[in-house]
């Protein structure tokens, strides 16, 4: 395998960015945005609420408010992704409610909602749940005319709740603070478009983010360009360091994957970086084992748990011990099952898995409950001897477009099967 794989924009910024287009006066037009499902599900989202979406070219979306917005959630298109949730925010801090419900993606742990509940509450908010079918159902108002600026301590950095504290206290008034808040690069691109759009954040990328409420936001005629996405690079990265010849990954930024990068040159793997690429050089196609490593997974810019299935495959193929201890979902390593089926020697103790390597892998059939996993099951069907059938391809298309095209352009024999 061997050539120039690209890299999109970042699901995670993207879809954020969309959720923010409630924020703003006037049209916004963005660029650079992945076409995979979960993109689909926020634009029809935005559409079921009165919002005109438009696709202008490739990648190239516009957004503006329609006449009349509605106020409720969707339940079934919203529980189909967990960043749904994030309308919440612009929603009640706009039109002063929103019902929401709670909502799904990938299966990896509970994945409560109990710090967006407890900071509306401490914005100002009155909260109302009662039962919806299977889900719960979430009604907030807000007692004064706007939400209030507070300061909200987040128990944990949790991405999405710090993207919904900045983006609802936007139009609150006076000041918000949010301390301990996830410091990832998507929260960093998000907040910079719409602080060039009227937006008084300070301190985002660190523990402690500061907004001032103010006004709606105007686009000023500014495109929001969105970054590389950082887990698909990784991703790549590492099918590069597993069987690879010569494998340059590019439009990625190697600055915000160093926590990836610095185990991968610890264990061996030869590659080199430039301002928006990596490229992996295999001598040898990649049959000497690489150094077993440990490591946990962490938020920004610790090693990051998007990536924790994907090392872990790395891990069956490098030499001696190695350990993955997964800090953040409860159930992110239920993949290992089938890893294991494949020949992979690994042994798990609640949220860490200790890998003995290298094994050879066979091919067997394969489904995910979790997008990156999805993508781990794809890697190792590609290392494994035999041809291996990776079933629910919806969740990686979640996360990936056209996955199997652009591993085929690289060397990869792939295809989509489709079912009956
Ligand atoms: N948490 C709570 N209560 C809450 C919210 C979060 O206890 O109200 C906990 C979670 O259970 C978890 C921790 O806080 O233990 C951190 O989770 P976080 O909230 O950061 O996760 P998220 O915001 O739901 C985003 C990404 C995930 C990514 C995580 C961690 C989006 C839409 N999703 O999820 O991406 O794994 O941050 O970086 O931004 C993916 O892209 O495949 C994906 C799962």
């Amino acid at each position: 395998m061997a050539g120039h794989i690209p890299v999109n924009g970042a699901k995670n910024a993207a879809l954020k960015v969309l959720a923010a287009s409630i924020l703003f006066k006037d049209e916004i037009a963005l660029e650079n945005i992945p076409l995979i499902e979960d993109i689909k599900r926020m634009c029809e989202l935005l559409g079921e609420l009165g919002m005109e979406v438009k696709e202008k070219g490739r990648r190239s979306f516009t957004v503006r408010p329609g006449a009349k917005i509605a106020t409720e959630l969707p339940a079934e298109l919203s529980q189909k992704f967990r960043a749904s949730i994030v309308l919440a925010g612009p929603i009640l801090s706009r039109y002063g409610t929103v019902t929401f419900f709670f909502p799904g993606g990938c299966l990896i742990g509970k994945r409560p909602v109990d710090f967006f509940i407890e900071g509306f509450e401490k914005m100002g908010a009155r909260v109302r749940v009662s039962a919806h079918g299977d889900s719960v159902k979430y009604l907030i108002e807000t007692k004064a005319r706007r939400l209030m600026g507070t300061e909200i301590f987040l128990r944990a950095p949790s991405v999405t709740a710090t993207e919904t504290f900045i983006l609802s206290g936007i139009l609150a008034s006076g000041e918000t603070v949010i301390k301990n808040a996830a410091m990832e690069p998507e929260i960093v691109s998000l907040s910079n478009y719409l602080s060039a759009c009227g937006a008084k954040i300070r301190g985002v990328g660190t523990p402690t983010i500061r907004i001032k409420g103010g006004p709606c936001l105007e686009s000023r005629g500014l495109k929001y360009r969105t970054l590389p996405d950082r887990i698909e690079a990784g991703s790549f990265i590492i099918l590069g360091a597993l069987c690879a010849r010569d494998l340059t990954v590019t439009d990625c930024n190697p600055l915000d994957l160093e926590a990836l990068l610095s185990v991968l040159s610890h264990a061996g793997v030869n590659f080199k970086t430039g301002k928006d690429w990596v490229r992996i050089i295999n001598k040898n196609g990649a049959k000497i084992p690489f150094k077993a490593f440990n490591i946990k997974t962490q938020g920004y810019p610790g090693f990051p748990t998007d990536l924790q299935a994907l090392i872990t495959l790395f891990l069956t193929q490098s030499r001696g011990d190695g350990a993955v201890f997964e800090t953040i979902f409860e159930s992110r390593l239920e993949y290992i099952k089938s890893l294991r089926e494949m020949g992979a020697k690994i042994r798990v103790t609640e949220n860490q898995a200790f890998i003995r390597g290298p094994t050879a892998l066979r091919a067997t059939n394969l489904e995910s409950r979790d997008l990156r996993a999805g993508m781990a099951f794809i890697l190792a069907a590609i290392i494994a001897k035999g041809t291996s059938l990776v079933h629910n391809v919806y969740n990686i298309d979640r996360g990936y477009e056209k996955v199997e095209e652009r591993l085929a352009k690289v060397g990869v024999d792939i295809q989509r099967c489709v079912s009956s």
